[in-house]
């Protein structure tokens, strides 16, 4: 009992000296801080409520989310058929989304995808989902508007953390078969519809990988199509 305790604390202290570590890399060679963007998401929609929201109102069957670590949001979800992949914790199946993906035949009505928040993770996990997704289905994504550049950094350097989820939403925005929004609520939720840009965004960068947080800090309203919730809610 008192070794697994010393253990426990051992390995939170690790994880605390890897993310200082890091933010000191980060602060000397990487990209300038340029401040906060001053988000505020404290009076808006969780995306508990916003995800119920859109499956009640669209009438959806079926839910399928991508990394549930404490099923926060997996246990709060009421849909007919639900299922939840976490390599570690949580929801119904305990594999990586790739894996899942490979082996998977279903579709479904609504995903959340809140795995790994690394750009070549998500952009995967936004290719798989396309192609599970029924006609009329909705893709979400957790985590799309970082407020600084440490909160997006890779690798992470702070507690709270979005990665890089963001790069992968600009991408998305760039291809005409798709419709992309980013709800401006609860750390950013981005929306994905299998239909025509509405909104299509022109952009040099053929290597999204490779964006700046500076592009991002200064233009994430027209990089991201930000919308309000009650936007979406008319848009569904
Ligand atoms: C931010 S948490 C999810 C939080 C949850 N969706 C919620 O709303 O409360 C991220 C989770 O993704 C899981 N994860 C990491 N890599 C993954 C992968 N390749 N496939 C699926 N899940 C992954 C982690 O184990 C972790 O539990």
């Amino acid at each position: 009992m008192k070794f697994n305790l010393k253990k426990k604390y051992l390995r939170l202290f690790e994880s605390r000296a890897i993310l200082y570590i890091n933010l000191i890399i980060h602060k000397w060679f990487k990209e300038k801080d340029l401040g906060s963007l001053n988000l505020n998401f404290s009076d808006k929609p969780t995306r508990q409520h916003i995800v119920q929201k859109i499956i009640d109102k669209k009438n959806y069957k079926s839910y399928l989310e991508i990394g549930c670590r404490d099923d926060n949001l997996f246990s709060e979800i009421n849909c007919e058929k639900k299922i939840g992949v976490d390599p570690v914790s949580g929801g119904t199946l305990r594999m990586k989304s790739d894996f899942f993906f490979k082996k998977n035949t279903d579709k479904f009505d609504c995903i959340f995808i809140d795995g790994l928040h690394e750009y070549h993770q998500v952009k995967k996990d936004i290719i798989n989902s396309l192609k599970s997704l029924n006609q009329n289905g909705i893709i979400l994504l957790h985590d799309c508007l970082p407020d600084s550049v440490f909160t997006q950094a890779i690798p992470r350097c702070k507690k709270n953390w979005n990665g890089d989820v963001w790069k992968s939403i600009v991408e998305f925005r760039t291809k005409p078969e798709v419709d992309v929004y980013t709800c401006y609520a609860d750390q950013g939720i981005g929306v994905i519809f299998n239909r025509k840009n509405r909104n299509l965004l022109k952009i040099e960068t053929k290597k999204f990988s490779a964006l700046k947080f500076k592009e991002y800090f200064y233009n994430y309203k027209t990089l991201m199509n930000v919308i309000s919730f009650e936007k979406l809610l008319e848009l569904i």
